[in-house]
């Protein structure tokens, strides 16, 4: 299934033959600097299980976002529900991605999180995305203004299951957009 294309990407839904890709930026230290720690292949295979499941329970999770002209993987983008209780009320969305080094740069992110935008507003309705990271990763925050998220630094929060042996990653900056706040974006560009 496809859930969203644009000029040049297509978030779709995973294919076995994506598990290599998947596993790559799990492991990649660069990739996942602002995590505690790499993941193995077992546990990416394990993470990609996942994704499915809440896919094809809620409708909502991580997809795998892919070249169109291709269908190569490079990476992942998703709505997802929040399991980040009691700073992020269950039922909250969050808009989340993850790339391999060598497609960062080339806008890819932000090309299909406006898409992804648009899916969750117009076709799910929602009332509000938000989005988070670590205070200090700057280019995924980045990607967050692109898309007109702002920041909302009364819900910051110190993340629950970041281990005391990467404290320094415990910080997180929340920015959200509401329906509202989009649709006069999309009127005005
Ligand atoms: C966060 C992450 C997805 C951002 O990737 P990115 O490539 O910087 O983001 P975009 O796809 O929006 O690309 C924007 C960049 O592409 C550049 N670019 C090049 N060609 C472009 C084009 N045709 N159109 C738009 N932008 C283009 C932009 O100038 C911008 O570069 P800049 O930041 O130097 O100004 C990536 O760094 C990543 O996977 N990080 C690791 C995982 C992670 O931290 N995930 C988030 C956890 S909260």
């Amino acid at each position: 299934m496809i859930v969203v294309e644009t000029e040049r990407l297509r978030v779709r839904n995973w294919l076995e033959t994506d598990r290599p890709l998947f596993a790559e930026i799990n492991a990649d230290p660069k990739v996942m600097e602002f995590f505690p720690r790499q993941r193995s292949r077992q546990e990416s295979d394990a993470l990609m299980d996942e994704a499915r499941r809440r896919i094809s329970e809620t409708g909502l999770g991580f997809f795998a976002l892919a070249l169109k002209d291709t269908d190569e993987p490079i990476g992942f983008l998703g709505l997802a529900l929040t399991d980040l209780e009691p700073f992020l009320p269950n039922g909250t969305v969050e808009i989340g991605w993850r790339l391999a080094v060598r497609f960062w740069q080339h806008g890819y992110v932000t090309e299909a999180s406006e898409a992804m935008l648009r899916h969750g507003f117009e076709n799910r309705e929602l009332a509000e995305i938000v989005s988070f990271a670590v205070k200090d990763n700057t280019r995924s925050i980045a990607v967050m203004q692109r898309l007109g998220l702002r920041h909302d630094p009364a819900r910051d929060f110190e993340h629950p299951r970041i281990p005391d042996t990467a404290a320094h990653l415990r910080q997180h900056v929340v920015y959200a957009i509401g329906r509202d706040e989009w649709q006069k974006r999309q009127r005005r560009a």
